[in-house]
Formats: C-alpha cells, sequence, structure tokens
C-alpha cells in the first residue's frame, strides 16, 4: 500500500492572481519576451510541506484530502500572492549615516567630488572601523526586520566599508550572523575592493588587490559566494579590475562587478567575459554592448549575466541617466532590479519603490518588474533554482499583497503593498 499522501502544513487559497513567474527554462533568468510571459493563476492556491512548496494551481485543481485539521489555511481573497523578494545588491552592514553629505550633494557637490575629498564611502569606513562587531550586528538584524517588513525574504550583503583585513572579515562575519539570526536568508558578497584605502593609496590599486587576495580573500573561502569590485573612476581601473576578478574566479568565487555606473569604462563587458553571474549599476551601459554581451555569451555556450538595475541611486545623487533597461531586456539581457541599499547612494530599503521606478525610469512593463525582483534576482544570486518561483520544491518564501492584479504593484508609488509575508514555510 503506497503511504496516504501527506497533509499541507500551509494552504494559501483564494487570491486573485497567483503570480508564480514559472514558465521557459527554469534554469534560466527571463529575457524578450519570455520577461514579461511567465505563468500567472486566478483564482488559485498555493501549498506548502514545511520549507517547500508542494503545489500550486487553479482552485478547482486543490486536492481536499490534503487539507486537514493540521493545514494552517489563509485566505487571499481579492488579492495578490506572489514570491517573496529578492534585494540581490545592497551593502547591509555598517556604521554611521551620510545625511551631512546629503545637504552637501542637495547644494551642488557630486558624488564623485565628495569622494576624492575624501568623504562618501571613505567616510562610511572611518565609521564602520569605529563600530563594534556587536554594533554592527544590532544594526544588520534591523535592517534584516525592515527588509522583512517589505516582503524581502532573500538579502544579498556585501561588505566593502573595512578596507582591511580585520574589519573586512568583521563585516562578512556579521553579514552571516545576522543571517542565522533571521527567518529569511543572506548571501554575503566580498567588496573588499570597493575604494583604494588611505593606507594603499600611496601604493595604488593594483597593490591594494594584490593584498586583499594575498591576505584576505583566502579566509573567505566558503564564508562569501561572491567577489565584487567598484570599476570607476576613483575607485578601481578596468585593468586592475579584470586582474582582480580573474584571480578570485581561480580561487572559486562567483563573480559581481559595480560597473558602469557614473562612467563608460567597459566594466560590464569585461565582467560579463568571465563568466561574472551578475553585472549592477549599468547607467552607462550602452544597448549596443548589451548586445554583445548576450552575443558573446552565446557564442561561449554560456548565458549572460544578469544585469543588476538600481534605479533609486541615480535618484538618490541626482543624476539624469538611468539604464536602458527596455533596451537590455530586448537585447535578451535578463535584468533585475535591487535598491543597492548602503549610506551613500541609496538610504532606502524600499525594494517597491524601485521597482516601480524601474517602470518609469527605466521601460520595464509591470510583469518585467515583478521578474526583476523575483525569478531574474534569484539568478543574479545563483540561487534560481531554489527561489524567486512559485513552483513544487521551491522554498516557501511567499507574499500575499494588499492589491488585486499584477498591475497596481507598481502603481501605488512607494506603499509597501505587502499583508503577510511567509519564510520558509513560517508565517511571519
Ligand atoms: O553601489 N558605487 C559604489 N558603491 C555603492 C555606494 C557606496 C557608498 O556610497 O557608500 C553603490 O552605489
Ligand atoms: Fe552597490
Amino acid at each position: 500500500m503506497p503511504n496516504p499522501a501527506r497533509p499541507y502544513s500551509l494552504l494559501i487559497q483564494n487570491a486573485a492572481q497567483v503570480l508564480t513567474l514559472a514558465g521557459a527554462d527554469p534554469a534560466a533568468p527571463l529575457a524578450g519576451a519570455a520577461a514579461s510571459a511567465w505563468h500567472r493563476i486566478e483564482n488559485g492556491y498555493v501549498a506548502c510541506h514545511g520549507d517547500c512548496i508542494a503545489a500550486v494551481g487553479p482552485m478547482h485543481t486543490l486536492n481536499p484530502a490534503l487539507v486537514t485539521a493540521a493545514t494552517r489555511v489563509l485566505d487571499a481573497t481579492g488579492r495578490v500572492v506572489m514570491p517573496g523578494l529578492v534585494e540581490c545588491h545592497t551593502h547591509l552592514v555598517f556604521g554611521g549615516h551620510r545625511a551631512p553629505e546629503f545637504e552637501r550633494k542637495l547644494r551642488g557637490e557630486t558624488y564623485l567630488d565628495i569622494l576624492a575629498g575624501g568623504g562618501g564611502i571613505l567616510s562610511t569606513v572611518r565609521a564602520t572601523r569605529a563600530a563594534s562587531e556587536a554594533e554592527l550586528l544590532a544594526a544588520a538584524e534591523a535592517r534584516l526586520a525592515a527588509f522583512g517588513r517589505y516582503g524581502v525574504t532573500t538579502v544579498e550583503a556585501k561588505s566593502g566599508y573595512g578596507l582591511d583585513r580585520a574589519t573586512e572579515q568583521r563585516l562578512v562575519r556579521v553579514a552571516r550572523a545576522a543571517g542565522r539570526r533571521w527567518a529569511g536568508r543572506v548571501v554575503p558578497t566580498f567588496l573588499g575592493a570597493h575604494v583604494v584605502p588611505p593606507e594603499f593609496k600611496a601604493a595604488g590599486p593594483r597593490a591594494y588587490v594584490d593584498f586583499l587576495l594575498r591576505d584576505v580573500l583566502a579566509e573567505l573561502k566558503g564564508e562569501a559566494a561572491f567577489v565584487d569590485i567598484f570599476c570607476e573612476e576613483g575607485a578601481f581601473p578596468l585593468a586592475d579590475s579584470q586582474y582582480y576578478l580573474e584571480q578570485a574566479h581561480k580561487m572559486g568565487f562567483g563573480l559581481k562587478i559595480h560597473a558602469e555606473q557614473l562612467h563608460d569604462l567597459g566594466g560590464c563587458e569585461m565582467a560579463a567575459a568571465l563568466g561574472a553571474t551578475s553585472i549592477d549599476h549599468c547607467d552607462y551601459l550602452t544597448p549596443a554592448a548589451a548586445g554583445r554581451i548576450v552575443a558573446a555569451a552565446a557564442a561561449a555556450g554560456r548565458r549572460p549575466p544578469v544585469a543588476v538595475l538600481l534605479p533609486l541611486v541615480p535618484l538618490f545623487l541626482r543624476q539624469e541617466t538611468y539604464a536602458p533597461g527596455r533596451a537590455f531586456i530586448d537585447a535578451g539581457l535578463p535584468v533585475a532590479v535591487s535598491t543597492d541599499f548602503n549610506p551613500g547612494s541609496c538610504p532606502s530599503q524600499n525594494l517597491w519603490l524601485a521597482l516601480s521606478l524601474a517602470c518609469l525610469k527605466m521601460g520595464l512593463a509591470p510583469a518585467e518588474a515583478v521578474a526583476a525582483v523575483t525569478r531574474n534576482a534569484a539568478h543574479a544570486l545563483g540561487l534560481g533554482h531554489e527561489i524567486g518561483t512559485l513552483a513544487e520544491g521551491f522554498r516557501a518564501d511567499i507574499l500575499v499583497l494588499n492589491v488585486g492584479s499584477l498591475s497596481e504593484i507598481p502603481y501605488w508609488l512607494g506603499e509597501n503593498p505587502v499583508q503577510t509575508v511567509v519564510m520558509g514555510g513560517n508565517v511571519e
């Protein structure tokens, strides 16, 4: 006799729309026409076994035998149900804030001017070095709780405000500890190559990345999933960025890059050629270069990277140039959207606002923007097979929203539409 099927531990039923994000090749992020052609279900349900999704479908396909007294049932009548948000680019762990610099920016100083004068990232480095590990952990935990209230169930967390061995390692440790104490998931990235610290000013960027490779990175194997670098004027030149990423790749790290944020230095194409998982910012990446990245990846027999778009950053830095997301998608380059939460260029954790701005300033359709903060963002972390989609076997990270349709999601500008957050099968 076969065992009777296990009853569901959690059932979310009667949803006006279930945005599954399923469809096309599940192993790949969505681009081109597929970016908006994923599967929606009218009047649907999502059922879970523990921390996993067991079944998703229209209500008439629900097996009532699996709904017992042991099943927790949530009613989503009139509401949208979708995957938990994936925040694939944040600088979660830092000390202090930069409100005084915000005032200087409002008076006309630029981001790079302030950095060149020893402020900007370097002022957060001073505050972060001065903070204790307990203070950094408490701040990171409070920020994760805030992300959770926005329906974010996975957060990438970069180091990069230590720029010395002990502090950089502390930042990775704090990100991991904060993740263990949170119901969602934290993915640590090593961004020791954020800018050249004062101690290496005379020696220069190559000497600094050599120090990271020799003295810091080896101890972070298994601790940080990705290595990232800020390729930009005033940060790291293209040649040093390439050298550093090549070496990190040889050490077994996944690759990311901050590139084409303020100038077109060719960082995105360089990192894509090395097999980077994501290329981030891309405000100055041209549609032609995006097309070359897609073609080169196809010729090499691999998937192109996910372009992580960060529309709150040009808004906050008072810049008019936003990444041409529409053209990227049309060229076949998959896009994700994230806040870039950090104290300098985006002191906001509101990924819903970033999603709306991606529609308003980068030309994404609502369905593309929803894919960009779920399934494609999961692929930007190499986790597209586990999170970001509502389908059997995926992690039970699920949102119930206070809106009745997909088109309302980017419409309620700056509002938080989250009614209920489920993380790993637990109703938070
Ligand atoms: O992604 N561009 C470089 N790094 C961050 C900003 C960090 C800061 O200003 O503190 C970013 O925008
Ligand atoms: Fe960033």
